[in-house]
């Protein structure tokens, strides 16, 4: 429940990145040993996959708030087919792990948020070249190889899962596999560096080539910490200019946000990067803007929903065209509940501002949507119910206690 038109003020710290620790903890049992993972975010994905890996048999150890030990020694199936893992889109990188680690696996169909068709058909591709057989019944992924041979992958569409789930497997095959046309989002360069630490050989992970010596064992033995989350720091951003607050966002990777930097002062909003924070504030009247979602260096499709509702604030007409997913703008009905002016043309929404919000009940349709509905009621007269929160627990920390802490007017119900 919030209470929207009250100004985001102080210092927020941001949790370690939602999509760099769904692929670091499956890429841990690709070693026989210990790893000490730090700056593990605590938000319900996390739950889901430390679950799953627990009951193919590794150990996992709480050592303190945000950080765990993975003792993979104990790792006797490669078998995830548990009801959770339909339900986590990131369930996929067992695929390769697993694969990586015992030239079989048998894993569920993932799920994960809805926007539009989400094949795995370059994944499959990638095991393939690599050697594997690969097979879809009742449901499950089931990829067989008797060795797994390094290939050169060129993917036709920039896919992270497929650029993270290619290097998971290739990392243990005979030889050397290259990816062209490679995602480059900084959970990428992240689950390299982790990679490496265990002995693997990557290399050009963050351009579009990566190169990847096989090695027959990885180790374990070492501690790593997680990169700060790009698209968490964006939504504080994005909340700080929707409600003309002032607020210094920590313990993140300026370099990261720079697309986001960018649309932001374009837009009038004030932007100033220190080393590892950003702060953000909001006098002027915001300026309509136009974006189009791209892979990364391009400005993430993560951030479009949360960002479409600020442009409901800003003058005149802004664009925003959806460059990644086939259908992410099914919120955008949600919005025009509380008063937006947004038109959906396939791919592209025309947001007609400013427009002032009044508070409504909404649904958080998918993860980012339900980013994009808090910062509608921050910015909105009056209250704003938002329901479906398990979505928005899936991938930000503690959300709600951030925000009240900057002095929103939020509290969970029911
Ligand atoms: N695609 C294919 N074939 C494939 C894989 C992808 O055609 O085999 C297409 C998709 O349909 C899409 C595009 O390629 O049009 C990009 O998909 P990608 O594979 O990059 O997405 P993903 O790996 O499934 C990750 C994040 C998403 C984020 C996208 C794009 C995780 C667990 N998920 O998904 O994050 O939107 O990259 O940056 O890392 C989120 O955090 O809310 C979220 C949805």
């Amino acid at each position: 429940m919030i209470n929207g038109l009250k100004r985001l003020k102080g210092e927020v710290s941001i949790s370690g990145a939602k999509n760099a620790a769904v692929a670091i903890l499956p890429a841990a049992i690709l070693s026989d040993g210990i790893c000490i993972i730090e700056n593990v975010p605590d938000i319900l994905d996390i739950s889901i996959l430390k679950n799953i890996l627990h009951e193919i048999g590794a150990k996992i150890t709480r050592i303190n708030e945000t950080s765990i030990q993975i003792d993979a020694s104990g790792i006797n199936s490669y078998t995830a087919t548990n009801k959770e893992i339909g339900q986590l889109r990131a369930s996929y990188y067992l695929m390769g792990a697993l694969l990586g680690r015992f030239k079989k696996a048998v894993v569920t169909f993932p799920g994960g948020c809805d926007f539009g068709v989400r094949p795995i058909d370059q994944h499959i591709k990638g095991f393939e070249a690599l050697g594997a057989k690969v097979e879809i019944e009742h449901g499950k992924v089931i990829i067989n190889a008797s060795k797994l041979v390094g290939a050169p992958v060129y993917l036709d569409v920039v896919s992270v899962g497929a650029t993270i789930n290619i290097m998971l497997a290739a990392v243990k095959a005979e030889g050397v596999t290259t990816i062209e046309n490679a995602a480059k989002e900084p959970h990428i360069v992240d689950l390299a560096n982790f990679l490496n630490a265990m002995g693997a050989d990557i290399k050009g992970a963050g351009t579009d080539v990566i190169k990847i010596k096989g090695k027959r064992e990885l180790k374990g033995g070492h501690t790593y910490t997680i990169i700060p989350d790009q698209i968490e720091a964006g939504t504080f951003m994005i909340a700080a200019a929707a409600t003309r607050g002032d607020v210094l966002i920590k313990n993140i990777i300026p370099k990261h946000m720079e697309s986001l930097t960018a649309k932001l002062q374009e837009m009038r909003v004030k932007v100033d990067s220190y080393d590892d924070s950003i702060r953000v504030s909001c006098r002027e009247k915001i300026q309509k803007v136009n974006i189009k979602t791209l892979p990364y260096p391009g400005f993430p499709t993560d951030l479009q929903p949360p960002i479409t509702s600020l442009l409901c604030r800003a003058e005149g007409t802004s664009t925003i065209t959806e460059g990644v997913w086939d259908n992410r703008f099914q919120y955008v009905d949600e919005l025009k509940r509380m008063g937006a002016k947004i038109k959906v043309e396939g791919r592209m929404a025309v947001v007609e501002g400013p427009v002032n919000l009044s508070g409504a009940p909404i649904r958080a349709l998918d993860l980012r949507a339900g980013a994009a509905m808090v910062i509608a009621g921050l910015m909105a007269r009056g209250e704003t119910a938002i329901s479906n929160l398990e979505y928005i627990d899936r991938g930000y920390e503690k959300l709600d206690e951030k925000l009240r802490d900057l002095g929103a007017n939020i509290k969970r119900v029911g």
